[in-house]
């Protein structure tokens, strides 16, 4: 084994990239302002935080939900909007926990293959004569694990499939706003408000271990969404809530999304430049922005097989399998998480996988 392992596994962000010094100063300060309700049980989060998080989508605090991650909000989502044995739509590769989240509530979820520009709407509108599900779930902007922005076009037509056949969508957009080139294209949920959620998270913009998601959507549904949660939690973590607050407030989330969108475009360059120049053979995607950039490899590659040969190889890469709802068709499907290595590790870790990939 050369070197220290190199983990091409679960995205997370850089340790070091967390503003520690500042978040210090936004908890105490919300602390010293707010101790009555943020120490006090509070359905749906912290009231100043949903009023901000609504202004940024030009809503009312009444459309905002708020919960422990963006993963818990949607298990609530599961909840109320998809019955047990009801089908659930998602694109397929799909974020894994979701799927698993999805089938742990019993739903019958079905993958329409993803293209390089959003799903695939011939194999969408042949699924859906088979009926509407009832909700479908899409990770619109640099799609976890593609790396895909599904297109304005593509949007728009979903939009009207949704409205037309009544069914729900799920806009899951933690990565929306890590975009290293090129021009934002509209959410889903901009395009049809009464038939999309759009979900988010401070998870990839701020840090993970503040466990601080949050869904704005029509509010008929989030007042269901307030119950359901407001049985499961009471309601969620708020201390956390005022820190966030706290630091939107002074005006602090753009800084940093800019101070990270400063280190992570390099690495994108940086990872897709490697791939194509070292593995030529495989398909890698180009994304825009994100955490992920994937690829299939050539036949006679073996998920199973190269993953037990990198772990000797001080690699560590996910199961391709487990991104797709049918998980023989990920055999070969390999996700690159690359935000929280260093140039050097990125160059280093391909330069091993392509002493590994059979050509
Ligand atoms: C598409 C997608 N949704 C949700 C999450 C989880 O977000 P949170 O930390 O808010 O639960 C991730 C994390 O990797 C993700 O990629």
């Amino acid at each position: 084994m050369q070197g220290s392992t190199i983990n091409l596994t679960r995205g997370v962000p850089p340790t070091d990239a967390f503003p520690v010094e500042d978040l210090i100063a936004c908890g105490e300060a919300a602390l010293r302002r707010d101790a009555s309700v943020l120490l006090q049980y509070h359905r749906g989060g912290y009231p100043p935080l949903r009023e901000w998080l609504g202004a940024q989508y030009g809503v009312g605090p009444e459309q905002v939900l708020t919960g422990n991650s963006s993963l818990e909000v949607f298990s609530y989502i599961i909840r109320v909007l998809v019955g047990a044995g009801r089908r659930a739509f998602v694109e397929s590769p799909s974020y894994d926990r979701s799927i698993t989240l999805l089938r742990r509530n019993d739903a019958h979820v079905v993958g329409v293959p993803l293209q390089d520009d959003g799903v695939d709407l011939e194999a969408l509108e042949t699924e859906l004569e088979a009926g509407a599900p009832a909700l479908m779930y899409l990770i619109t902007d640099f799609q976890n694990p593609m790396g895909a922005t599904t297109s304005l076009e593509k949007r728009e037509r979903l939009a009207e499939l949704a409205d037309d056949q009544s069914f729900w969508i799920v806009e899951d957009a933690p990565y929306r706003r890590l975009r290293y080139r090129g021009e934002d294209v509209p959410s889903l949920w901009s395009l049809a408000p009464d038939r999309v959620l759009h979900m988010s998270s401070f998870s990839k913009v701020l840090a993970p271990g503040l466990r601080l998601g949050y869904v704005i959507g029509p509010g008929q549904v989030i007042a269901e969404l307030f119950e359901w949660a407001e049985h499961s939690h009471i309601g969620p973590v708020l201390p956390t809530q005022g820190m966030v607050y706290e630091y939107c407030r002074r005006g602090l989330l753009d800084v940093n999304i800019e101070r990270l969108k400063d280190l992570y475009r390099p690495r994108l360059n940086t990872v897709v430049a490697q791939l194509n120049d070292q593995i030529p053979q495989a398909q890698w995607t180009e994304p825009d922005g994100g955490f992920f950039v994937s690829g299939f490899l050539p036949q006679g590659n073996h998920i199973v097989d190269l993953r037990e040969r990198a772990e000797e190889a001080g690699l560590k890469l996910s199961d391709g399998r487990d991104f797709f709802p049918n998980p023989a068709d990920g055999n070969r499907f390999l996700r690159i998480p690359f935000c929280s290595l260093t140039e050097a590790q990125i160059v280093d870790g391909v330069s091993r996988l392509a002493g590994l990939v059979i050509r």
